[in-house]
C-alpha cells in the first residue's frame, strides 16, 4: 500500500507545474454528486487512489503549484509528509512529555529554533498549533489571564481595520466579545497609526473600561504592511498592555537581511503567530506561537489529573499539554524538526530571502505595466496594484480589476488573487511558494500585460 501510495505521490508532485491552476469550476455539482452512505464493505486502495489522483485532487486551487500567487502561498515540502508518515506509523503519545520523552524533546528544540530565528529571549515558550488562527486565539487566551483575570468583560482588544479575521475569531473565543475589540481605521499605507491607537486607548480607560491587548500585523493579509511594530511595542510597554504580533505571514522575513529593518520591534512581542505552513513551505496543518514570557503560557493552561503522572519540571522539560488546550494530537513537532534537519536553516535563509527579491522584482516590471497603480510598495513578498484609464470611475477600476485576477488566473500560469482594502478592490501578488522561481514570474508579467490590454481596450 505504501508503495502505490508513494508512486501516485511523486508522480504528483513531478507534475505539478502541468497541472491545472483552477479546478473548481463546477464545483457544487461535482460534490452533490459525490454524497454517499458510509460503505459496509472496503474497496482495493488503487481504486480509490484513482479517485483521489485523477478526479478529486484536481478539482481544487493547485496551492503547491509553482505557479500559485494568490492569498498566502504554502507549498509543502515532501519531507513534512514524510514526518507524518513515520508520525502515523509510529503513533507514539505526544501529548505529554513522559510517554515518549525524547520525541517530545524533538519538538522542544524546533520550537527553541523557532524562537532564536526571532530573535526572542530566552525563557521564550511556545506550542505548535494547527495554523496561524490559533496560535493566535491562544495569544489572546494568555492576555485574558495574565491582564483581566477574572474580570474579563471591561477588557479591550485594539487591532487595525486591516487585521486577518481570525483576530476577532480569536477573542471571541477567548471571551471578549466584539463589542470590545477596536478595528483602528488604518493609514493610507495600510498600516496601524500610533496617534489613533494612543487616542482608542485613552478614550477606553476614560471610558471606564481595561484596555489589555494589542494585536500588530506583520504582514496582513490584503497587502503585506507591517505595522510600526517597534513603535506598537513602547505604547504597550507605557500602558502596560500586551502586544501580540501577527506574523502568520510575514514573520519568517525575521531569516532574511534584507526584511529585518521592516520587522524591527518583532523580537519585543510579548506573543508572535507563526505559520510554518506559509513562510516554512510546510504542509498545511502546522502553525505555532511563541510567547515570551514562558510562565504566562503555561500559566493558561497548566491542568493535571490523578490518573496522568505528574507533569515534569517546566524549568527541565517540555510537556505539550501544560501549553495549549490539547492533550491528544497529532505530532507537529516531527514535521518541523526533520524538515529543518533535512535541508538546514541556510536553505530557508536563501528560498525565502529569494521570495524576498522575485517578489521586488514582480512589482517592479508590473509597475511598469500601462494602466497599473501600485496601491502599496513591496513590504515583504506581497504587493497590491489596480488598474486605471482616463475617465475610469471606481466602480469600473474594482470591476476590471476584478476582471483581471479571473483573466489571469484562467489563462492557466500563475493564479493570483484579490481583496478589498482601503475601499477598493485589488489586485495581489504573493511570492511564498519554494517552488516559485523566475519563469513564473516572466509568466505573471507577461499575462498581466495580455490581459490588461484585453480588458482594457474592451472599455475603451
Ligand atoms: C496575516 C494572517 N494571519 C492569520 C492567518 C490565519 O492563519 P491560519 O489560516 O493558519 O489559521 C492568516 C491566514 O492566511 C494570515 O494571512
Amino acid at each position: 500500500m505504501a508503495d502505490l501510495v508513494v508512486a501516485r505521490c511523486v508522480e504528483h508532485i513531478t507534475t505539478l507545474p502541468q497541472q491545472s491552476l483552477y479546478g473548481v469550476d463546477d464545483a457544487e455539482s461535482a460534490c452533490l454528486r459525490m454524497r454517499e452512505p458510509a460503505p459496509a464493505e472496503g474497496t482495493a486502495l488503487p481504486v480509490l487512489l484513482d479517485a483521489l489522483f485523477t478526479e478529486y485532487i484536481p478539482q481544487s486551487f493547485n496551492t503547491p503549484s509553482p505557479g500559485y500567487l494568490a492569498y498566502i502561498p504554502g507549498g509543502g515540502v515532501f519531507p513534512a509528509a514524510l514526518a507524518d508518515f513515520i508520525a502515523d506509523t509510529t503513533n507514539r503519545y505526544t501529548g505529554i512529555w513522559q510517554a515518549a520523552p525524547a520525541l517530545v524533546q524533538l519538538e522542544a528544540n524546533a520550537l527553541e529554533w523557532l524562537r532564536e530565528w526571532m530573535g526572542m529571549p530566552v525563557g521564550t515558550s511556545g506550542v505548535f498549533t494547527t495554523g496561524g488562527s490559533m496560535a493566535t486565539f491562544n495569544a489572546v487566551l494568555c492576555a485574558r489571564e495574565k491582564y483581566l483575570g477574572l474580570d474579563i468583560r471591561p477588557g479591550v482588544l485594539y487591532t487595525s481595520d486591516q487585521a486577518h479575521h481570525c483576530v476577532i475569531k480569536s477573542a471571541k473565543l477567548a471571551g471578549i466579545m466584539p463589542d470590545r475589540v477596536r478595528s483602528i481605521a488604518c493609514d493610507a499605507q495600510f498600516h496601524l497609526p500610533i496617534d489613533a491607537l494612543r487616542a482608542a486607548i485613552a478614550a477606553d480607560r476614560a471610558d471606564g473600561l481595561t484596555p489589555f491587548m494589542v494585536v500588530s500585523n506583520a504582514g496582513t493579509t490584503n497587502t503585506g504592511a507591517v505595522d510600526p511594530l517597534d513603535a506598537i511595542a513602547d505604547v504597550c510597554r507605557d500602558e502596560n498592555l500586551w502586544h501580540h504580533v501577527d506574523g502568520a505571514y510575514g514573520a519568517f522575513f525575521q531569516l532574511c537581511a534584507d526584511t529585518r529593518a521592516v520587522l524591527r520591534g518583532i523580537e519585543r512581542a510579548d506573543s508572535l503567530t507563526l505559520d510554518p505552513h506559509k513562510g516554512m513551505f510546510l504542509p498545511y496543518g502546522t502553525g505555532a506561537l511563541l510567547v515570551r514570557d514562558g510562565a504566562a503560557l503555561r500559566a493558561a493552561h497548566e491542568a493535571t489529573a490523578d490518573y496522568l503522572p505528574d507533569v515534569p519540571s517546566a524549568a527541565e522539560f517540555y510537556d505539550p499539554s501544560q501549553h495549549g488546550p490539547d492533550l491528544s494530537r497529532g505530532f507537529p513537532g516531527l514535521r518541523m524538526w526533520l524538515t529543518i534537519k533535512v535541508f538546514g536553516a541556510d536553505a530557508f535563509r536563501s528560498a525565502i530571502t529569494e521570495k524576498r527579491a522575485l517578489a521586488l522584482d514582480a512589482a517592479r516590471r508590473v509597475a511598469a505595466l500601462p494602466h497599473v497603480v501600485m496601491d502599496a510598495p513591496v513590504e515583504l513578498s506581497l504587493f497590491p496594484f489596480h488598474i486605471t484609464w482616463p475617465g475610469a470611475s471606481r466602480a469600473d477600476e474594482d470591476a476590471a480589476t476584478r476582471a483581471l485576477m479571473t483573466d489571469v488566473s484562467k489563462r492557466g500560469r500563475v493564479m493570483i488573487s484579490g481583496a478589498v482594502a482601503g475601499g477598493r478592490y485589488v489586485g495581489r501578488v504573493c511570492v511564498l511558494s519554494f517552488r516559485t522561481h523566475a519563469p513564473q514570474i516572466d509568466a505573471l508579467v507577461e499575462d498581466l500585460a495580455a490581459a490588461i490590454d484585453d480588458i482594457v481596450g474592451r472599455r475603451n
